[in-house]
């Protein structure tokens, strides 16, 4: 995987580089997430017979060659001209439901088509203009979307020092085309036209119309009340928030601190799972991104509790090395390695990825 992330990051523009590796400010919850899974020691049992193995699996209804979902991350045109139909084929070809982001540069009508045999969840931010939110839910339903992810570590964007210093700003041909329908009726200019980052405050400032710093629960009680979709909220990492957007009828719920592009100092999401897992796992679906590079962590999420685990960044490397094959590649290689941390460690099924793996 470092393979992928260092040549990847070698074909982009600096731009595009930066604005995918970024974390916010010192980046320390960014570092932080990778060597906290990496401190994770796994007490391995001995004699098992594992020569039979299962690693297919159900999230939110969707099924999953193995425990791990394609986290919903913006712009892939930015990373390979196919952009996020790359990856929806590469997901599909592989088992994989994949997350995609209200910031995508292909339409989600499009991307379910691609996502052939593997259900695509709709990420959602709500924005200052209510009214977008459920157009952008009753478009992705109709699409044929099967859950809804809300997003709620995002009342203000994280400031990523480098987008700044770059000036982020859209190269011609790339826009945030799920956007755009509500973007003209507001303006009647496309957000590309008016052009993003021009300012000099990249997405932060040109997107900050998208999201919405008086974001609260009734926000989510809301939501809940217009759709008929399953809901997961994106962005915990507090079992009493957990637990809240339980009761508030989540579904599930995604411990995330966004790649540490919000709050740096955030904890490491490895470090935060283990207590909203405990709390809610019973009632509803647990997934983790934030760090997870190797089918080992997958393995240590799920001991921690997870029901699955999801990734950000490796996708977008996959897809500036060789686009849809190098997603294809990327997410082979997770499942071949976490097929095999299971054998490792004495587990037959994913059930056996039990907490006492973590304790000795
Ligand atoms: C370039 C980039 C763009 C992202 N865009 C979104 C987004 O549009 N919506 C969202 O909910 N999360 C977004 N995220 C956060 C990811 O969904 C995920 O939480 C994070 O990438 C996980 O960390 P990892 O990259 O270490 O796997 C983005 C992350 C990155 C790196």
């Amino acid at each position: 995987m470092e393979e992928f992330e260092s040549v990847a990051y070698a074909r982009m523009t600096k731009m595009a580089s930066d604005y995918f590796r970024s974390g916010a400010w010192d980046e320390r919850t960014l570092r932080w997430n990778v060597e906290a899974w990496q401190a994770i020691r796994v007490f391995h049992r001995v004699m098992v017979d594992v020569s039979t193995r299962t690693t297919a699996t159900t999230l939110m209804g969707s099924k999953c060659a193995f425990p791990f979902v394609v986290a919903p991350t913006a712009l892939h045109k930015l990373a390979c001209a196919e952009g996020e139909l790359a990856t929806a084929r590469a997901a599909s070809r592989r088992g994989v439901p994949l997350i995609l982001s209200s910031l995508s540069s292909t339409g989600v009508e499009e991307v379910c088509r691609a996502a052939k045999h593997v259900d695509v969840w709709m990420q959602l931010y709500i924005g200052k203009e209510r009214a977008h939110v459920l157009d952008l839910a009753a478009r992705a339903q109709a699409a044929g979307c099967t859950a809804l992810v809300l997003t709620v570590d995002t009342p203000v964007w994280g400031v990523r020092e480098r987008d700044i210093q770059n000036g982020f700003c859209l190269p011609a041909g790339i826009e945030v085309v799920n956007l755009m329908r509500s973007d003209r009726q507001r303006d009647g200019q496309n957000a590309h036209e008016r052009g993003i980052g021009h300012t000099g405050g990249g997405i932060a400032e040109a997107l900050g119309w998208t999201i919405d710093a008086s974001l609260s629960w009734k926000d989510l009680d809301w939501l809940v009340s217009k759709q008929t979709l399953p809901i997961m909220v994106k962005g915990i990492c507090r079992e009493d928030d957990a637990l809240r957007a339980v009761d508030a009828g989540a579904k599930g719920v995604l411990v995330s601190n966004h790649g540490g592009r919000q709050l740096d100092g955030a904890p490491a999401t490895a470090e935060s799972l283990e207590a909203v897992a405990n709390a809610v796992r019973d009632r509803a679906c647990v997934i983790v991104d934030g760090g997870i590079r190797r089918g080992t962590d997958v393995l240590r999420a799920l001991a921690l509790g997870a029901h699955g685990a999801s990734a950000g960044r490796p996708i977008l490397w996959g897809l500036g090395v060789g686009g849809e094959e190098g997603v294809h590649r990327v997410l082979e290689l997770l499942q071949n390695e976490f097929d095999l941390a299971m054998a490792l460690a004495g587990c037959a099924t994913l059930e056996e990825i039990t907490a006492d793996l973590l304790v000795g």
